[in-house]
């Protein structure tokens, strides 16, 4: 529940973003789909998981994606889905980790409006949630290749519009609310 003073300032940021979908991007394990749903819910957006429209779309999980047909086909349909999320009116869309390092699709992100925010959080954090949890993540070899991976993707990240450096500890909805409190200050979401 929110105090009238809290939904004013939220429909304030509602208001100051217009019809600007919020994209957030990361490396694998930033968060960005726990976050997404606890930002849409702040904002009274609708939330959008990238990797659920292409497991719809493909009508498979994704570990099954590409062991079927490969990263190839996995990339062709993020592409397609994130220009038909981009289409959406006033969305919090959280992205695959791999989908921002694609010029093409930070094109589709930028092009239409939408601010795209990243979620900067710590490696060893990262890591450490990796290593508990891979099991849905066929990028994920072990340690050493993620670190890899995460080094390269590092600049294209960068490339967000707004950037929220995290420790790692915060909740979702922690998150969520550091992301309102940005986005109100970033001259790029008037
Ligand atoms: C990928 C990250 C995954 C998913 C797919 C590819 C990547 O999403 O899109 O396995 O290339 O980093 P998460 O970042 O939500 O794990």
């Amino acid at each position: 529940m929110l105090c009238f003073g809290a939904r004013r300032r939220l429909g304030r940021v509602v208001t100051l973003l217009g019809m600007r979908s919020i994209f957030l991007v990361g490396f694998m394990g930033a968060g960005k789909s726990s976050v997404g749903t606890a930002l849409a819910a702040q904002l009274g957006a609708q939330f959008v998981d990238l990797d659920g429209e292409i497991s719809r779309r493909l009508g498979a999980p994704i570990p099954e994606i590409f062991a079927r047909y490969g990263e190839d086909t996995f990339r062709t349909t993020e592409r397609d889905e994130l220009e038909r999320c981009a289409e959406l009116p006033d969305v919090v869309v959280a992205t695959g980790g791999g989908a921002f390092c694609s010029v093409a699709n930070r094109e589709v992100i930028h092009q239409t409006g939408g601010v795209s925010v990243f979620l900067d959080l710590p490696w060893a954090v990262l890591r450490e949630r990796l290593v508990r949890d891979h099991s849905d993540r066929p990028m994920y070899d072990d340690p050493d290749q993620a670190r890899q991976l995460f080094e390269e993707r590092l600049p294209h990240y960068r490339c967000a519009l707004v950037r929220v450096s995290l420790a790692g500890q915060e909740d979702p909805a922690e998150v969520a609310g550091i992301v309102v409190a940005t986005l109100r200050e970033a001259p790029c979401a008037i």
